[in-house]
């Protein structure tokens, strides 16, 4: 058999983690909830609605329902704004080398991301057509750390969830991939991430060798 990937989006492949920040910082700011990299960094991996949840409830406020959909169409917008001025220039480093040697090596390779807007900004990126399958935000019902993602890219991928390895940069991605038993690689502060089976700070770190030894790796 051969081991596939599983690719988080966001602050794996591009550093959207800095738009969702700017996004989330004006709509907490418009309610007088201070939101610092602190609070951010427990917001990535989480679905937009979680996160408006999370922020409310560190604010100590309640809002109508009504209040609730607009601060999250608001917020969206202005993450897209952000997003539509995206290029390939803004994949990170590393990431299209590790992309073309797993293609040239017929590894298959799914997305596997929380966010709604992940089919935009891969084809912002010009990345599209590397995904085999993609599940994201629009498929899953259960947030990481359930590891419904990733078994969803598995079933397509037809591969078990032990044959495959999945690249993270939010602690909650790391307990979803480990809960589903596949081989877990943070991407990113290591403190953070220290549940992973390997860690990197980016893909650059990330040779031909090392995928291999992540090829190779047996949980
Ligand atoms: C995740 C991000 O990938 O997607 C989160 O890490 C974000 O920060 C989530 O909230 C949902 O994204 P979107 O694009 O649907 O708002
Ligand atoms: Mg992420």
């Amino acid at each position: 058999f051969k081991k596939a990937f599983i690719f988080d989006l966001d602050g794996v492949i591009v550093d959207t983690a800095k738009y969702h920040f700017l996004a989330w910082k004006n709509l907490a700011e418009s309610l007088d909830i201070l939101f610092s990299e602190e609070e951010n960094e427990q917001l990535k991996g989480v679905s937009r609605v979680k996160s408006l949840e999370k922020i409310l409830k560190w604010g100590n406020k309640t809002i109508s329902e009504e209040k609730f959909n607009n601060l999250m169409t608001k917020k969206n917008e202005e993450y897209l704004s952000y997003v539509d001025a995206m290029s390939k220039e803004d994949i990170l480093p590393g990431v299209l080398e590790t992309l073309n040697y797993l293609k040239e090596n017929d590894y298959p390779i799914a997305l596997g991301s929380a966010s709604k807007n992940a089919r935009r900004i891969l084809n912002k990126v010009e990345l599209y057509s590397y995904f085999e399958y993609i599940v994201d935000g629009n498929e899953v019902s259960k947030a990481k750390p359930d590891p419904e993602v990733f078994l969803k890219g598995c079933e397509l991928l037809a591969v078990e969830p032990q044959h495959s390895i999945v690249f993270e940069d939010s602690q909650a991605g790391i307990q979803a991939a480990n809960n589903a038993h596949m081989t877990s690689v943070g991407i990113g502060d290591e403190s953070v991430l220290s549940e992973a089976d390997f860690n990197f700070k980016s893909f650059s770190e990330i040779s031909e060798d090392v995928l291999k030894t992540l090829i190779n790796f047996k949980k």
